[in-house]
């Protein structure tokens, strides 16, 4: 059977039909005329891949989306292409790679067949048309920004965000003239109120870190759309194992592969996924429809359609800024993803668990997990976060700062340390450490109260877990 079209019309656009075994295409060329841009040809194969992959089931394809076991001499663990660089055929090749009339890999900091794979099996359980990995999260959120604004613009942002991303829009980003204004997300109006004429941008955690908000995502995403701007979710703590953003409307989702991707604690990393589902031609993108000065006058919306921002994040986020992750890492991180959905079902059966024995402690004041009934987040975990809510728990004791920092110091099986989603079980209190550089208010506006503790309960047996608290809540007495 044979499908007929323009790359970015009709072809991209089709479902995979059964049979389907050819495909010839018109390719047009970034620069209007028709060539033989095998690039393209390539990037509208990933979709295919993409499309094929989306029939499967999101544990499967976090098993198997984007790699050809054919194209890697059969080996059936993913490789790890460890190598800066790659060799060109002769000169007419490396220019027609740099050209982009060609595909293929030039180097490492655009693109990596390890980081190719982790791309396509992210981009398919998270339902996007392509991702992008990066050396940290961090990496991911400041790329992302930096592709789509410039000085001058504005973002508006829930305020319950991990508290580095906190301080790169809060004070990092303004420095280059790109100003936030911060929102309590609770009240969804509050985005609309704050959108100015040069608002760029939306952007939340979909489970905030720490405060463990879930938040409106398709009420969110409907002022996105009513005002034509993306809305960027950061789906970190959530995992796409548990919520899907796109499915409500999220235009991009970011990932710390660091977390519970990883979810060995052994390797930082970050990924961005776009939904496609963007139009960057309404005006207030003329990056996305200006020629780029950065790239050979290509047009990015008119010459890659619906893959136009995953592309320019590419091949001038990652050129640009340089945060490319290691292929090392990468491999590391697709253990991780491959184990991720049995995991974060046991991390939020266990964290549930632990939340409930925490409730009925004594010298415990406060709990916090939105999983329970209590919770004021209930009924939007329902929503969003049915089949678990992740493994992160917050508290209080009633002997408030002190005693949370007298209990942090005396747990010997949960380790205290700056991160979460480990298969290990952590602790640690913000308030002292990673949001010491913020004032009362603004911590107070991340969800972080001078009592709070936030756990990320691991994969251990609960009941050694409830002992290790206990001995050290006595302690601290
Ligand atoms: C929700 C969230 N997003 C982003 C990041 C940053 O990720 P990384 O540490 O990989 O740079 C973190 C780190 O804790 C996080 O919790």
């Amino acid at each position: 059977m044979l499908l007929y079209g323009n790359v970015h019309d009709d072809v991209c656009n089709a479902t995979v039909l059964p049979g389907l075994k050819y495909i010839k295409i018109n390719i047009l060329s970034p620069f209007g005329n028709t060539t033989k841009g095998t690039f393209f040809l390539d990037l509208f194969l990933q979709n295919l891949n993409l499309l094929q992959m989306s029939e499967l089931n999101k544990t499967t394809n976090s098993l198997h989306a984007g790699h050809e076991t054919q194209l890697t001499e059969g080996t059936r663990a993913v490789p790890i292409y460890q190598t800066t660089s790659y060799v060109f055929n002769d000169t007419e090749h490396a220019a027609n790679l740099f050209g982009l009339k060609e595909f293929g890999y030039i180097y490492t900091r655009l693109n990596n067949p390890t980081n190719d794979i982790l791309e396509k099996r992210l981009a398919a359980i998270e339902g996007g048309v392509g991702a992008a990995v990066f050396s940290s999260g961090t990496s991911a959120i400041s790329t992302t920004l930096l592709t789509l604004l410039k000085n001058g613009d504005h973002i508006v942002s829930s305020s319950s965000l991990y508290g580095g991303t906190y301080n790169l829009l809060n004070v990092t980003l303004p420095r280059f003239g790109i100003e936030t204004s911060f929102i309590d997300p609770k009240i969804v109006n509050n985005f609309s109120e704050a959108i100015q004429a040069n608002t760029k941008a939306i952007f939340i955690e979909s489970l905030g870190n720490p405060k463990l908000d879930v938040l409106d995502i398709e009420a969110i995403a409907q002022i996105a759309r009513q005002n034509n701007i993306p809305l960027i979710v950061d789906n970190t703590v959530a995992t796409p194992m548990l919520l899907n953003p796109i499915k409500y409307g999220a235009n991009i989702v970011i990932h710390s592969l660091t977390k519970y991707i990883g979810g060995q604690g052994n390797s930082l990393g970050g990924a961005v996924i776009d939904a496609g589902t963007f139009d960057w031609t309404s005006g207030k993108f003329p990056e996305f429809t200006e020629p780029s000065k950065g790239y050979h006058g290509l047009k990015y919306s008119e010459a890659l359609g619906n893959i136009a921002f995953i592309v320019k994040l590419r091949i001038e986020g990652l050129r640009d800024l340089g945060g490319a992750l290691s292929p090392y890492n990468s491999f590391q991180i697709i253990q991780g993803l491959e184990t991720l959905s049995v995991r974060i079902n046991q991390h939020s059966k266990n964290a549930l668990a632990f939340a409930q024995w925490l409730r009925a402690h004594e010298q415990v004041e406060w709990v916090n997990y939105p999983g329970l009934e209590t919770s004021e987040y209930h009924s939007l975990s329902q929503k969003y976060l049915p089949k678990g809510q992740s493994g992160i728990v917050t508290f209080g004791l009633k002997g408030g700062f002190e005693a949370a920092k007298k209990v942090t110091d005396a747990t010997k099986l949960f380790s205290l340390l700056a991160n979460i989603g480990d298969s290990k079980s952590l602790i640690i209190h913000p308030a002292s450490t990673t949001h010491q550089q913020l004032t009362e208010e603004q911590q107070s506006s991340t969800g972080v109260t001078p009592d709070l503790i936030r756990l990320s309960i691991g994969l251990e047996d609960i009941e050694d877990l409830k002992n290790d608290l206990s001995q050290a809540i006595s302690a601290s007495l």
